[in-house]
């Protein structure tokens, strides 16, 4: 990566962070990274960071007001400096970066993977199947509240639903999904993922009052993503494989191509 003097306009980078371990970073995201001397990353990324963030001056952007923590972007850019901002997870999905992405125009945005990306890969499952799921929903309880949806209003999907930043305990998030889900639709807690303590607690939307710690599931700093379907333990019918081969193969001679 080409390097910036002090003559130069520095240029700002939003990176995603992923769910915590820098291993799970892109390629790119970690060379930027390391060509950057100052970062905003939020208070969590101090720890599994460590050693990516050391040297370099470092702060939580949650620590500033808005005003100054562009003054301190602003300052850092006309010095010719890199800057990198790291996203938690990836942009798409419930980042509160906006409002500075849009003011630096410049500025580029490299994704990352999304603690739902994440959890699909802890649980070893797609979250959409044949006949089972055909769509994924994500949402949070905790923002939803200024949206005309509800967790009850989305269960009536039966789609796959994937909840980031739960604020409901075990009784009323269960009350809310049985508005929809049977009461033995299966629900995946995948918690502090790829991080220390990572863990999973299986249950059911009927489950949960009886198999969920409420003290652990109000923690906010134990990250967790609750994943809500049958595709969370169905069974995939294997013969859809070989249909998916056969009907490949049959276009493939129509085309003169087999
Ligand atoms: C403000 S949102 C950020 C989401 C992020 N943009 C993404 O793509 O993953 C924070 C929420 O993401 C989820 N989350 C982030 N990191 C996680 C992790 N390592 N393990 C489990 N859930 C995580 C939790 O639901 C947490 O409350």
């Amino acid at each position: 990566m080409k390097k910036l003097d002090n003559t130069t306009r520095g240029k700002l980078f939003f990176v995603g962070g992923g769910p915590g371990d820098p291993a799970l970073m892109t390629l790119r995201g970690m060379e930027i990274l390391k060509s950057a001397s100052l970062v905003f990353a939020p208070g969590h990324y101090r720890d599994s960071y460590a050693a990516e963030l050391s040297g370099k001056e470092f702060y939580d952007p949650f620590d500033f007001h808005y005003k100054d923590l562009v003054g301190k972007i602003d300052a850092a850019l006309d010095a010719g400096r890199a800057v990198v901002f790291l996203v938690p997870g990836d942009l798409a999905i419930f980042s509160p970066v906006q409002s500075i992405i849009s003011r630096y125009p410049d500025a580029e945005v490299i994704p990352g993977v999304s603690a739902l990306n994440a959890a699909s890969a802890a649980l070893k499952r797609t979250f959409d199947l044949p006949g089972v799921s055909h769509s994924t929903i994500a949402t949070s309880p905790k923002t939803i509240n200024n949206s005309p949806d509800t967790i009850g209003a989305l269960s009536r999907h039966r789609s796959t639903l994937v909840l980031f930043m739960n604020n409901k305990s075990p009784d009323a998030l269960a009350a809310e999904l049985a508005e929809g889900y049977p009461p033995d639709t299966p629900v995946a807690i995948v918690s502090l993922i790829s991080l220390p303590g990572e863990g999973i607690v299986y249950s059911t939307v009927g489950g949960l009052p009886h198999d969920v710690d409420p003290l652990w599931f109000a923690d906010e700093d134990a990250f967790k993503i609750v994943v809500v379907g049958k595709a969370v333990t169905a069974a995939e019918d294997p013969s859809w494989w070989d249909k998916r081969k056969d009907i490949r193969d049959k276009r493939l001679r129509e085309n003169g191509k087999k």
